[in-house]
């Protein structure tokens, strides 16, 4: 059977208490710790920066899975680097050379990722597919947490998996945005390997119990 991961985005979690919600995830299930980084140019908000993710990997005894939402990511891969992340996601939609920045993300000994905003069709990664080690399907559009699941992406991550086996590629599958308990076990048999999921989890009155029944 396929693993079932699950990645918390701490954008949902108390920033004024940041400390303690990286350790309850530190001894939760949970398999990677989710960062976004928002721009305000390529989403139309702005979240948390390189001292607060800094101050994040002092703290945090899982894996750290940076999503770009920004445009040029390819100017602070070397911060990313430098915190120690497991993971880099980027945006098709931001990236006219992507293949290059995919590249460096890997030189810099990364997994690298490749996220699609919900109206963005499967065929644009056709020509990346075998190079990257992850596709993350936004399954909102990005730039804010709490939204609703868009129901399509379902059958997109069904089609994305189709793809990938077809083509040979070993990309994993990553989805981002509305997930919880309601959707996650669809996502999961439609071939998602990782479910990134922020207010499910951080609004959940046992967070490390929500975090178990997303795994379940
Ligand atoms: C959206 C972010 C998501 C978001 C998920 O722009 O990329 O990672 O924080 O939050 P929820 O689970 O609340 O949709
Ligand atoms: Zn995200």
């Amino acid at each position: 059977m396929k693993t079932k991961m699950v990645s918390p985005s701490i954008l949902a979690s108390d920033f004024c208490h940041l400390e303690r919600d990286i350790q309850m995830l530190n001894s939760s299930q949970c398999d990677w710790i989710h960062l976004d980084v928002m721009d305000g140019v390529f989403v139309p908000n702005v979240s948390f920066g390189f001292p607060v993710m800094q101050a994040v990997a002092r703290v945090a005894s899982k894996p750290l899975d940076v999503h770009l939402m920004m445009v040029y990511p390819e100017k602070f891969l070397h911060n990313i680097k430098a915190i120690g992340a497991h993971s880099v996601s980027v945006h098709q939609e931001a990236c006219p050379h992507l293949h290059r920045v995919i590249g460096q993300i890997k030189e810099a000994g990364m997994k690298a990722g490749v996220a699609l905003n919900p109206a963005t069709p499967l065929y644009t990664l056709e020509e990346i597919i075998c190079d990257v080690d992850m596709v993350m399907l936004m399954s909102v559009n990005p730039g804010f947490g709490g939204q609703r699941f868009i129901p399509q992406s379902i059958d997109k991550t069904r089609r994305l998996r189709r793809m990938i086996e077809e083509s040979g590629s070993h990309a994993l599958i990553e989805i981002d945005g509305g997930v919880s308990r309601a959707n996650a076990a669809e996502l999961y048999d439609a071939g998602a390997d990782i479910l990134v999921a922020g207010s499910a989890i951080f609004n959940a009155s046992d967070p490390q119990a929500e975090i178990e029944v997303l795994k379940s």
